[in-house]
Order: C-alpha cells, then structure tokens, then sequence
C-alpha cells in the first residue's frame, strides 16, 4: 500500500517508516521538519520515502498529502498524550485533524481509507465488563476522547484501527531495513488485552480492580519496533481483522 506516515520522526515513527518499507509498502512521511527526519534515518532510507512537510493540526494540508500522493492507507503517530488526569497536550488536535482530513479525502477518492491511530492501554476494556481500564488507572485520559471520535464516525467513512499498547521501549537505536525484530511477534485482541491475568483481588471493595489494572500494566510492556511490525503487517492485506476496533497487544516471548 502506499501509506502517509504522520509523526515519522517520533520513536515509533521512525521504527515504522523501516518497518512499512520491509514490509512493501510505499512511505509518504508527513513531518514538521524534512532536515529532522533525515538526521534520525540512515541515507539508503531516507531516499526510498517521500517527505511532506506539514503541521499534523491542519487538517488541509493533511487531505492534501493524502490526494497528492494516492495514499491507499494512513498511519498516525504524531502527538503525544499526556499522562496526569488534568493534562493537556496537542493529541486531540492532531487527532481530530487527522481523522477530519481522512475522512474527506475518502469522499474524494470515493472510498474510505484505511487507517491505524494510536492510544494506550487505558481505552481496552477490563475482561469481562464494559468499563475501561482507566476507569481504575485514570492515566492518558486524551485517549478517550479519541476513541469517542472514531466511534462517532459514520459507517464507512474511515476504515480504522486503535493500537492500545502499554509502554513501548526501544529494541535498538539503528533504523535497518530490513528490520530485524529482536522479540517476536505480538500477540493481539479486539477491545481487551490478551492474556489478562484477572485475580481474587478484584473484589476488594474500591481498590481491587485499581490493583489488578497497576500489576497486569507491567506484563503488556512491549517494543516500539514490535508495534512498527505489527501495524505494518496488518497493512498487508486490504481486509484487516482489526477494522473498526481497539486492539490490545502482548508479548507473547516474554
Ligand atoms: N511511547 C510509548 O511508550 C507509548 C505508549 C502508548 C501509547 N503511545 C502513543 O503512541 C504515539 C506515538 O508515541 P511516540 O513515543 O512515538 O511519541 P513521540 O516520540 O513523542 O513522537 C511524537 C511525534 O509527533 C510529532 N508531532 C507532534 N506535534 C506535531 C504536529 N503539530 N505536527 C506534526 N507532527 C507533530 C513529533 O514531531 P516532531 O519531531 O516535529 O516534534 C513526533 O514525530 C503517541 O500518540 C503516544 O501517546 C506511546
């Protein structure tokens, strides 16, 4: 597919522009700074993508990348969520402007495109119930306005995804491709993490669950470059099993 890339220079950014190239895919990277990118990217990378320069709050120039180059498929990295309760940060804005300006540019090419934003853990719901886990562990709460954004679309206006990982962390700083996944492959769900474990605990009145949530967090630590292969992958085949849904990943090594 060839898939616009927003945020490449972040650390999942990066991993993904090497992994979405691995994997076959054409690269359009949409980033504040060209001269940025290029100084985190070995050359041989650097000129097997394209670069647009452009801010990931406005939504024209966004559609505009999309038209442009006939992207097929969008992938969101930009923006960070802030981590207390009352913190603020640009995610919404980004978010709202990216889905905005995919949404049109589906209208305009006729059919939606296929796109994966990311979020964290704290959307998925805990097993067995229709409470989210930061219901528990009320940390990164801009993810949910997110997700309320996606889940408000109308049918068939964007075909979407929501990786809901937990802290990534870095395999490696060099970016090769092809890439070499050092941990194997992650394991997936739809709305719930995998492999929960749920415990006796969760019936203590009013700390239980909290408790549960903050020991089972530590388990879903995974890697960014895990998460780049993961979204890469799926972007394989024009039906993903993932549409229209959170997913929640695991390393199944560990
Ligand atoms: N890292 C984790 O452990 C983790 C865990 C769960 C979820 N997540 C989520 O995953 C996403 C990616 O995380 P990350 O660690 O890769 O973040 P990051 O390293 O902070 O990267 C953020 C990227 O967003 C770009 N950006 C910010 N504002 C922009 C704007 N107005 N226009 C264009 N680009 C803009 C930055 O570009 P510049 O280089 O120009 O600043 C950078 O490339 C985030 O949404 C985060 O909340 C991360």
């Amino acid at each position: 597919m060839k898939v616009l890339l927003i945020g490449a220079t972040g650390n999942l950014g990066i991993r993904l522009v090497a992994a979405l190239l691995t994997h076959g895919h054409s690269v359009v990277a949409f980033v504040r700074s060209s001269n940025k990118l290029e100084s985190l990217l070995p050359a041989s990378v650097y000129h097997q993508i394209t670069v647009v320069q452009g801010d990931a709050t406005d939504p024209d120039s966004i559609k505009r990348a999309i038209l442009d180059a006939s992207c097929d498929a969008v992938v969101n990295t930009a923006g960070l969520a802030a981590l207390p309760p009352w913190g603020h940060s640009e995610l919404p804005a980004i978010f709202h402007a990216v889905v905005d300006a995919v949404r049109e540019a589906g209208v305009d090419r006729k059919k939606p495109l296929r796109a994966w934003f990311l979020a964290g853990l704290g959307v998925l719901y805990y097993p067995g119930s229709e409470s989210m886990l930061s219901n528990y562990l009320p940390v990164y709460l801009e993810h949910r306005r997110n997700l309320h954004l996606l889940k408000s679309l109308p049918p068939n206006t964007i075909d979407w995804s929501l990786l809901c990982p937990s802290v990534m962390t870095p395999e490696s700083s060099e970016v090769t491709v092809p890439t070499q996944l050092l941990h194997g492959k992650l394991i997936a769900n739809a709305a719930t993490p995998p492999s929960w474990k749920d415990s006796w605990i969760k019936h203590i009145p009013l700390i239980g669950k909290t408790l549960v949530c903050a020991t089972n967090a530590l388990r879903y630590e995974t890697t960014l470059e895990q998460n780049a292969d993961f979204i890469a992958s799926d972007l394989e085949s024009d039906e993903s099993p993932w549409s229209g849904t959170t997913v929640g990943v695991i390393d199944g090594s560990k």
